[in-house]
């Protein structure tokens, strides 16, 4: 999903251009690179799993006379990190060499299509149908064949394509990221601008349905078979501020990303119609299926409060029990296991220690388990028997925040099909409103100034209570992790029917109490254990629906766009994170890495 892809053309040597402008791009994760270089008549090609450097020390003692090749690092998405499933990817006659950055969502179809044409596959990737397509359609003509090839391919792309003989770089774009860089006498391509920085300021953007080719002189750009212009943009970033896409933070990058992100979750797993289909990646357990009884989901931390969300999902649409605990407890504890036990552990990186040993321990005791991780090829990944990957791309900030909705996003996913296949749920209607989620997402995202003021209003305190029930409990735990892992004030949650329990005793005149009330069916309560806190002079920030009546009675309110209560965590969550955000901002503190903390905790 977030590999890199580079091109260059122009009058250096290609080779150590490319791997240059490959490692720029190293922050965005891989586990395999390679790149094709054009020599004469022919296209030289070396790829393999692990680092760029790897790589570049194995071509060290060639030289190369090529100025003009494409590169690749590898993310994967489909098929593990090895050699033969490294970029680049050829067609049978080794004339054409194809980088891509996406998933090709219909490349099952297209393969067995090409395959009986008489294609050889050698790769288990979606990505080589794109070469082998191209073989198809090219008689002479690469732009022509490449925009065939493409108007064929299903989901997200950005392609480069070079042709033996052909002294030009192809491209093609469709959601995934891809730019030119504009160079003097020396063209580039690439995922992102850190790439080319040290070469050119001067980038375009290409658009979805941009195709066309760079050579040494020129860039021509095509929308459709019409040639069009784009603005060259003078990027304004040193190399640290390119990587941030020119946001001052990761955080805030990766808080606006959230609906690409959880759009790259969906994407293939949730079709159209609505229809769920996690068939593939859980057939290792599917003869396991039927007799799954009950359900425990262990992690850490901000994955944990994922968790919350997906036990509270899955027991209401599912109706079986879910056990959720966090990893340093759940090993030490004697749990009782049953027949009919599977274990879910959920990570961003896939090394967090307790989370990993919970899983060994578990896995020892014949308990089937299924990781939902974000990092491709890490230990709890490679260790469970399904994982179910969050494709949120690489997480830089400390602070967890596009994980988390993504972790949410695929426990939707998750309980929606095993509904589905172990009660014959129609989880369409679901699917639908699942499917709405991305662009509402989109939409709180936009909103983020409203926050920004807020932020403006209560930065100088320094208590933060934050109060909710049911799901919304959950996401309340989120946001006050969120706030002191990062702006180092005290912020706690509580469900809101324990204030009177205990934390009632905490609240003070003007203390903000930041209420979630996402939950329909629990709002009354909600709103009692609001005028609680009220009664003590508490000031009221409400999490609320568009509409809710309440907004007029609260000191500040965010709202969000309607939908199920089961899937407003991903929404509600947003302002939280963003609060937490604006207030760390303005009192100036390190944000991407927090004092004593660390991005993975692998040590217990
Ligand atoms: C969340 O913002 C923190 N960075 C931390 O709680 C994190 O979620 C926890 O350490 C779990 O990490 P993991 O998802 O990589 O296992």
């Amino acid at each position: 999903m977030s590999c890199g892809i580079v091109a260059y053309v122009g009058p250096r040597k290609a080779l150590p251009v490319i791997f240059d402008t490959l490692k720029r791009l190293e922050y965005r994760g891989y586990d395999s690179a390679g790149v094709a270089l054009l020599v004469g008549k022919e296209i030289f090609l070396a790829k393999q799993k692990g680092k760029i450097k790897d790589l570049e020390e194995r071509l060290k003692d060639e030289d190369i006379p090529s100025k003009m090749g494409i590169g690749h690092t590898r993310w994967a998405t489909h098929g593990r990190p090895s050699d033969f499933n490294a970029h680049p990817h050829l067609d049978c006659s080794g004339k054409i060499a194809v980088v891509h950055n996406g998933i090709i969502e219909n490349y099952n179809e297209l393969r067995e299509e090409l395959k009986a044409k008489g294609h050889n596959f050698r790769s288990e990737t979606d990505t080589e149908v794109i070469p082998h397509l191209l073989e198809e359609y090219y008689q002479g003509d690469p732009l022509q064949a490449l925009q065939k090839a493409v108007s064929r391919l299903q989901g997200s792309y950005a392609v480069a394509a070079i042709f033996a003989g052909v002294d030009k770089v192809f491209f093609a774009r469709k959601d995934s990221p891809l730019i030119i860089g504009v160079g003097e006498g020396e063209n580039f391509l690439a995922s992102d601008i850190p790439a080319v920085l040290p070469y050119t300021k001067k980038v375009i953007v290409l658009e979805d349905g941009d195709t066309g080719f760079i050579s040494e002189s020129e860039y021509v750009i095509f929308q459709g078979d019409k040639r069009i212009e784009r603005k060259i943009m003078e990027v304004p970033w040193d190399q640290q501020a390119a990587e941030r896409g020119g946001f001052e933070h990761f955080m805030i990058k990766e808080i606006l990303e959230q609906d690409q992100s959880i759009r790259d979750t969906l994407r293939q797993r949730l079709h159209e119609d609505g229809d769920i289909d996690l068939s593939e990646e859980l057939a290792p357990l599917a003869d396991k299926l039927p007799n799954l009884r009950r359900l425990f989901i262990v992690a850490c931390g901000t994955a944990y409060y994922a968790g919350m969300a997906g036990k509270y999902f899955i027991e209401s649409i599912l109706g079986i029990p879910v056990e959720i605990d966090i990893a340093s407890e759940f090993r030490y504890r004697a749990v009782p296991i049953m027949e009919g036990d599977w274990l879910i552990l959920v990570s961003q990186s896939g090394e967090t220690a307790d989370t990993l040993a919970a899983l060994r321990d578990m896995k020892q005791k014949g308990v089937p388990t299924i990781g939902i991780v974000n990092a491709v090829g890490s230990s709890i990944a490679r260790e469970s028997d399904v994982t179910l990957y969050t494709r949120a791309g690489p997480e830089i900030c400390v602070a967890s925040t596009k994980a988390y909705t993504a972790q949410v996003t695929v426990f939707y996913l998750l309980g929606l099909y095993l509904a589905k296949v172990l009660k014959g749920m129609d989880v369409r209607p679901y699917g639908q409103e699942l499917l709405t989620i991305p662009h509402k997402v989109s939409q709180v995202l936009a909103k983020r100034e409203e926050v920004e003021k807020m932020a403006e209003e209560l930065y100088k305190e320094r208590d933060f209570f934050f109060i909710g029930r049911g799901m919304d409990w959950g996401v309340a735990l989120e946001g006050a992790l969120k706030l002191k892992e990062i702006s180092y004030l005290r912020a706690e949650a509580f469900a809101a029917g324990e204030l009177k329990h205990g934390p009632l005793a905490l609240i003070y005149d003007g203390v903000p109490v930041v209420a979630v009330v996402t939950q329909e069916a629990l709002r009354d309560k909600m709103i009692s254990n609001i005028e609680e806190v009220w009664a003590r002079g508490a000031r009221v920030i409400g999490v609320l629906r568009e509409g809710d009546p309440l907004q007029e009675s609260l000191a500040m309110s965010f709202t969000i766009p309607n939908t199920i209560d089961y899937f407003t965590s991903p929404l509600a969550v947003i302002p939280l994170q963003m609060l937490a955000y604006y207030i760390s901002r303005k009192l100036g503190r390190e944000i991407d890495q927090p004092r004593n903390l660390a991005k993975s905790v692998t040590v217990e």
